[in-house]
């Protein structure tokens, strides 16, 4: 197994951990080629909803550009790909919602997140 961080290590973190920039994507590359993992874990995102919409260049690069280059980059290694989406791609009005149920997302992050499950 192996980890990554972007700012802040984790305590006691072992050697499979390693700073990465996801937004980096030649160093990203670099990193897979090296490590061909057979599963990839894309938890990263940048969440703040006020970051989001005060700097929307560069919460599309972490929760877009990036999500779609690292599941690129997975099927071109036949790994399995999983991404933690968000309920922010609904617009809350109702609730309870369904995977299947149409997206309505009104915040940034809401269509970051939408995009990045296209
Ligand atoms: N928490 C919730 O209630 C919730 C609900 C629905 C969905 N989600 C989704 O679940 C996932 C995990 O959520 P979370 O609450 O654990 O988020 P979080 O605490 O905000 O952590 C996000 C992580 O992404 C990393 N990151 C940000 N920009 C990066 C970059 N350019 N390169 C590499 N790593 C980067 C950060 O690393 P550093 O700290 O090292 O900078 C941070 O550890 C996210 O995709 C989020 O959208 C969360």
């Amino acid at each position: 197994m192996f980890a990554t961080f972007h700012h802040h290590p984790p305590k006691n973190r072992g050697q499979n951990w390693c700073e990465l920039d996801l937004t980096a994507f030649q160093a990203v590359q670099k990193c897979l080629d090296e490590f061909r993992p057979d599963v990839i874990i894309h938890t990263a995102a940048n969440s703040n909803l006020d970051e989001c919409e005060k700097n929307p260049q560069a919460a599309e690069k972490i929760n877009v550009a990036a999500t779609e280059f690292l599941a690129q980059a997975a099927e071109a290694l036949g790994a399995r790909f999983i991404f933690v989406s968000s309920d922010m791609v609904f617009d809350g009005k109702t609730g309870f919602y369904a995977e299947s149920d149409p997206v309505s997302p009104l915040a940034v992050y809401g269509k970051n997140k939408t995009d990045a499950e296209n």
